[in-house]
């Protein structure tokens, strides 16, 4: 399965799998087993909910933005897939209205706990939709690489304010450790199972590295693979994926 995720040949989804694969790497064991039913809370234009769908599972889109479930419902009907994809208008807080408790069995929140008003209310409305042993695949920023990305074109201040997260968020929104992740989900009722750092190089490499070398895109990602759960490198990596169990 993972070879559909790096082995185009077009240079942009190369480039994509570089940063993407070793998330999917940890979804596909849970979409290659059952039909699920999966919620992508704030999914924006449906990237990757029309992609799950595409391989047999029922996705619910929740996102605020109206444009966004508009390229949804577009990116579905050319996929083939609109039977599969529900789009529903809301953010997080209003989960309880819009899907019933302990009804999904895996639920999507890549790129939006950063900008939630309140993360811990945030875990604890995705606990509640979840069914018991159903999944959380978190995906967020994640804090060092940010301060090492800010020293590296000298604002020392604004890195040695992400630090300590001392100054606001921007709009960015915040950035997480591993230990404050993991107390988030304990807080939550959810039990951390995977720990990944994702994109530890393909950040740091020119995109014309990748694209010149014949067999480099394949090459940093194997990289990627290869990293991905080792701790050492992990303050390196611009995101952190979790998978949480209910
Ligand atoms: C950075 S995008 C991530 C989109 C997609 N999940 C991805 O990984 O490509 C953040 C998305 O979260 C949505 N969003 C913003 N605030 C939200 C909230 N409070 N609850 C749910 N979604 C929210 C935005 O409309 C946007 O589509």
């Amino acid at each position: 399965m993972s070879s559909e995720w790096s082995a185009s040949e077009r240079p942009s989804e190369r480039r994509a799998a570089t940063r993407t694969a070793v998330v999917q790497d940890a979804l596909d064991p849970l979409l290659d087993a059952d039909t699920l039913s999966v919620l992508d809370i704030g999914g924006g234009t449906g990237g990757l909910a029309v992609r799950i769908a595409a391989r047999g599972h029922e996705v619910v889109v929740v996102d605020p933005s109206p444009d966004a479930l508009a390229s949804l419902d577009r990116r579905a009907r050319e996929a083939g897939v609109a039977d599969r994809v529900t789009g529903r208008q809301g953010d997080l807080s209003d989960l309880p209205g819009l899907v019933p408790a302990g009804s999904v069995d895996l639920v999507l929140c890549h790129g939006v706990l950063e900008i939630v008003g309140d993360p811990v209310d945030a875990l604890s409305r995705i606990a509640d939709v979840l069914r018991p042993g159903g999944r959380l695949s978190l995906l967020v920023a994640q804090r060092y690489a940010a301060v090492v990305a800010r020293a590296m074109v000298g604002q020392f201040v604004a890195a040695r304010e992400l630090l300590d997260e001392t100054g606001s968020h921007g709009r960015a929104g915040r950035r997480f450790t591993v230990t404050e992740l993991e107390a988030l989900l304990e807080g939550a009722g959810l039990v951390a199972e995977r720990v990944q750092g994702v994109r530890v190089f393909a950040d740091l490499v020119p995109g014309s590295l990748v694209d010149a070398e014949p067999g480099s895109a394949q090459a940093l990602v194997d990289l990627e693979r290869a990293v991905a759960e080792r701790p050492e490198l992990r303050p390196l990596a611009t995101q952190l994926h979790l998978l949480a169990r209910r």
